[in-house]
């Protein structure tokens, strides 16, 4: 039997010439090495996001929500999943609007989930974007995770791909301990009695 949790590493930005791809594999890697994890990384850029929703909501809606095609990628990854990482910059001292409408998008596959953030940025390195994500993903019944990563000013701390920080990966060991423990809990939770949403 596979014990490990299913993690989802989702790249929230789309934009040209993006540094999202790097933070998200870099997290990725971190997640196979620490060895509790199946990792699947999901790019909003090769998902179909639209910004115009369905007049149901999905809370209610089930299966029966009408998603386009090119979106069940991330729907079939987010129902399966055992926890979650969200990868974001920092737009005007939020996330991106495309990591928004892909929550949107959703709601009963963040139920009882746990989800973390990397984040990245200028000065306060996405520290405004994990905020309002801590804010959203509450709405929607999942855990946040208390240890997350901001990169300030990434543009000078990344080399190769990897922070050129030597803390750095202690405190990614951190965030991705709890992840794991959250993950087993609320899975056996879930197993267990379903979530009275
Ligand atoms: C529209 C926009 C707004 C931004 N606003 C902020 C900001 O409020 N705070 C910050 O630290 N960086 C800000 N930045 C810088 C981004 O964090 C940086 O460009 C980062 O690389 C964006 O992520 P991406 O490359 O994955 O798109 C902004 C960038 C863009 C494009």
């Amino acid at each position: 039997m596979n014990e490990k949790h299913k993690l989802v590493v989702v790249v929230g930005s789309v934009r040209e010439g993006r540094f999202g791809p790097v933070v998200a594999a870099w997290v990725a890697e971190r997640a196979r090495e620490h060895g509790g994890f199946d990792v699947e990384v999901v790019d909003l850029a090769d998902v179909e996001i639209p910004l115009s929703l369905p007049a149901l909501s999905p809370r209610f809606a089930g299966d029966a929500y009408p998603r386009p095609a090119g979106m069940a990628s991330l729907t079939s990854r987010l129902t399966d999943a055992d926890a979650v990482i969200l990868v974001t910059p920092e737009y005007n001292h939020s996330y991106p609007a495309s990591l928004k409408a892909a929550i949107d998008w959703h709601f009963t596959q963040w139920t009882a989930k746990p989800v973390a953030f990397v984040s990245y940025g200028g000065a306060a390195g996405g520290r405004h974007a994990i905020l309002h994500l801590e804010n959203v993903l509450t709405e929607l019944h999942a855990v946040t995770i208390r240890e997350s990563l901001a990169f300030p000013n990434y543009f000078t701390g990344w080399e190769d791909g990897r922070p050129l920080d030597p803390e750095v990966p202690g405190y990614a060991k951190a965030l991705l301990d709890q992840l794991a423990w959250w993950a087993a809990a609320l899975r056996a939770a879930r197993d267990a009695v379903p979530y009275p949403a």
